[in-house]
């Protein structure tokens, strides 16, 4: 067997993968991605989930589908009328497809000017920091790599329900829900999430009948319960039929769909749908990993144990992103291989993982940091709430997008900022600065005294700050 020698290989060449190896690589280690994904043409497909399966598509449908609903609902509130509305639906399927392929030549492109050397194959650890490569398409790599150092970032994937497998034609997953060639007429979800209500809010834009079953009793039980119920009602007045309490028990495949048996309380109900995307959650990507005479181990979800720096139980085996606890967001995998790869060269690099943004890009859209009321009524801790509503800045009123607010909850002793939670358009852009201010540990009367511009939507969270000492300009304080 070839064998080649490097100081750091990386599984993998999701966001965990990809920026870890290009970081380890400015840090001057010679580095190697091994990652096996390939595209429809059968080419490598670096960037993971998120660039190919995840993030990135998701948004662009978002974002499409996004227009298709302003031309039909808000556009003649601003004096401009349409005559026909057309869908392209395999036009908007390769706009996504071209932006993907860009960012995933661009990943190529930035291993080649950094000095990554790219693997297209599967990658096994075995003992003594050994990396066995089965390459996708043969060629002259190695196929042992040894090394000082081993990160496995091997991402995740979708979870089926049990007895209810995908078919990919009517029972299926986030990704062929990304790529579906036409307009179901009625599309069901189970699982309002993340991925439920993000993809469940393309296809009801694009003119589906959207039911999402759900098995929790409150939508997003992580989310701030204001928010979380802000949201449910949005998403009930744009027709996003969303049944909680739902325990599906089976659903048959049939000639042109399926039908899926549920209980809801009392009752069993029943529901025929064109497609059903299963948006359950996902699991780590660890099976046949690693030769189980290293010291790597799984814990009961599958996901790889490590310590708060991502190092495993093997010596110089580090994993990160979505194989290992935590939020499954592409951020969080990021910030990962960079702390890894800093551990690597300099022995210092560390994540917080307490102040991670979370953002779900429906309309409105939800981002949240840190800590929520039902976490702080938890610890007893005595905090103070501000509140502002988008409905009093004048940037939300001019762009006619008047839903939601901003919430900032603060510590009643320290003052210090303990969450920042949103609901309302374009917040995704916002949260950057919520984020901040946690980081940096601010206080509510320190981002009080921070002049934002006017008119923007950022003059919410400024009036959420003033509000948790009753000191709002613009709406009555209580
Ligand atoms: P992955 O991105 O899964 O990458 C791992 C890569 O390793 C994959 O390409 C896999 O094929 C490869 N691999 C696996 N095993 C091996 C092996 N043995 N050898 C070689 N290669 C291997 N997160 C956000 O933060 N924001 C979003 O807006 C967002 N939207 C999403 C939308 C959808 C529909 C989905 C499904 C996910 C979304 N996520 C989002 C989550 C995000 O995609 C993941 O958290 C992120 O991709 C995790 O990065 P990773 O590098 O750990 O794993
Ligand atoms: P999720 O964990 O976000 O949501 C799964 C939902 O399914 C939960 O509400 C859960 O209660 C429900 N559920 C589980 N079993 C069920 C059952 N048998 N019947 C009915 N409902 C059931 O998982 P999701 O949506 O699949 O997304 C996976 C992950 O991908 C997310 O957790 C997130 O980390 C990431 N993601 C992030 C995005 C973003 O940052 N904007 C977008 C999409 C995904």
């Amino acid at each position: 067997m070839a064998e080649a020698t490097f100081d750091v290989v990386v599984i993998g060449a999701g966001p965990a993968g990809y920026i870890c190896a290009i970081r380890c690589a400015q840090l001057g280690l010679r580095t190697a991605c091994v990652d096996q994904r390939v595209n429809n043409g059968g080419e490598p497909a670096p960037g993971g989930t998120c660039l190919n399966v995840g993030c990135i598509p998701s948004k662009a449908l978002l974002d499409s589908s996004l227009h298709v609903e302003q031309l039909h609902q808000d556009f003649t509130k601003h004096g401009i009328f349409v005559d026909t509305v057309e869908l392209d639906i395999p036009q908007m399927m390769d706009r996504k497809d071209r932006i993907v392929a860009e960012l995933t030549d661009g990943i190529g492109m930035l291993f080649k000017a950094n000095g990554v050397t790219a693997i297209h194959g599967y990658g096994k650890l075995l003992t003594e920091h050994h990396v066995e490569v089965t390459l996708v398409a043969g060629g002259q790599t190695p196929d042992i790599l040894s090394s000082r150092h081993v990160v496995i970032a091997t991402g995740s994937e979708p979870m089926s329900l049990p007895g209810l497998p995908f078919d990919g034609e009517h029972i299926i997953d986030s990704s062929a829900a990304l790529s579906l060639p036409s307009v179901p007429k009625v599309l069901g979800v189970i699982g309002a999430g993340v991925v439920g209500l993000e993809l469940g809010s393309v296809w009801r834009r694009l003119g589906a009948k959207v039911t999402i079953l759900e098995a929790t009793e409150n939508l997003l039980p992580a989310a701030d319960l204001q928010i979380a119920r802000e949201a449910l009602r949005q998403f009930k007045k744009q027709n996003l039929n969303i049944q909680l309490d739902c325990r599906v028990t089976g659903a048959t495949a049939m000639n042109n769909g399926c039908e899926v048996v549920y209980i809801q309380g009392e009752h069993e109900l029943k529901l025929t749908v064109d497609k059903l995307v299963v948006a359950i959650g996902r699991q780590p990507n660890t099976d046949d990993l690693f030769d189980p005479a290293t010291g790597l181990t799984l814990d009961s979800r599958g996901f790889i144990e490590v310590d708060e720096n991502c190092l495993t139980g093997e010596h110089n085996v580090w994993a990160i992103g979505d194989s290992v606890r935590g939020p499954m967001l592409a951020h969080k995998a990021s910030e990962e291989g960079v702390a890894v790869a800093e551990q690597i060269a300099t022995g210092q690099g560390h994540v917080d993982l307490n102040v991670i943004p979370w953002i779900i890009y429906t309309d409105p859209e939800l981002a949240w940091v840190g800590l929520t009321e039902a976490n702080l009524k938890q610890t007893e801790r005595s905090y103070s709430k501000g509140l502002f509503p988008f409905a009093a800045t004048g940037r939300a009123k001019a762009q006619g997008n008047t839903e939601g607010f901003v919430k900032i909850l603060s510590d009643s002793a320290t003052d210090q900022i303990l969450g920042i939670h949103m609901i309302g358009s374009h917040i995704s852009e916002l949260i950057g600065e919520a984020v901040l201010a946690m980081k940096a540990k601010i206080t509510a009367t320190d981002l009080s005294k921070t002049i934002h511009a006017h008119p923007t939507l950022s003059e919410a969270i400024h009036e959420a700050a003033l509000a948790t000492h009753g000191r709002a300009i613009h709406i009555t304080n209580r």
